[in-house]
């Protein structure tokens, strides 16, 4: 149990990796983390709220303005509950709102209100990776203090062969241990969740 009581946020974008992220919370909550996830409207096309409120435990949240609930500054609360936030998959959308400082719904609003580290899992297809566009914004949130987990290259759903794969889930959950562990856990060994 590597991450007993440490609080994740996990930001879920509308990319195609989005049906890893299951995966990962269920792997998170093995090893005693607590989770709580915003999606984007986008994330929501790709896997149900439900799933990840299952897994995760928790209530998922999506909306801005949420009519139902009692506690209208939502996105400061979530903003300041996590240990770390992991935004994955991370769009090349979300990239460039989030460099330009646009908080246009309920997740870039809690990145921007956010002064917990925050780490970004790009997932995309591979010429969006290599669009210059969207490797001005990863340097842009990189020099500000952003941290990154650098896809990987293989097949995409679209076909292509590349760079833009979101790595696996036991890889991102090796990544979010060496972040909230501060030591070197390369030895983490991979289970199957
Ligand atoms: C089937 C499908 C797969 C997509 N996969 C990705 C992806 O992997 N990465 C990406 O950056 N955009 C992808 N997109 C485009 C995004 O969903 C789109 O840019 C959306 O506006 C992102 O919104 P968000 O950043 O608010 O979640 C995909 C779109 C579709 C229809």
């Amino acid at each position: 149990m590597l991450l007993v009581k440490k609080k994740i946020l996990i930001g879920m974008t509308g990319g195609i990796a989005c049906y890893k992220i299951p995966i990962l919370v269920r792997a998170l909550k093995k090893e005693k983390a607590e989770v709580k996830i915003v999606m984007t409207e986008a994330a929501t096309k790709f896997i149900t709220p439900l799933t990840l409120e299952t897994v995760s435990e928790n209530p998922v949240a999506i909306d801005m303005f949420e009519p139902k609930s009692y506690i209208a500054t939502r996105h400061i609360d979530l903003s300041e509950w996590a240990d770390v936030n992991l935004i994955a998959p991370a769009t090349a959308n979300c990239l460039g709102k989030i460099a330009s400082g646009i908080s246009d719904d309920l997740l870039t609003t809690v990145i921007c209100a956010t002064t917990t580290d925050t780490i970004f899992s790009p997932a995309m297809n591979v010429h969006m990776w290599e669009n210059k566009i969207t490797q001005r914004n990863i340097q842009i949130l990189k020099d500000i203090g952003y941290l990154f987990i650098d896809p990987a290259e293989g097949e995409m759903a679209c076909k292509h062969y590349g760079v833009g794969r979101m790595p696996e889930p036991e890889d991102l959950l090796v990544e979010l241990v060496k972040h909230l562990t501060k030591k070197q856990t390369r030895s983490v060994k991979k289970k199957a969740y």
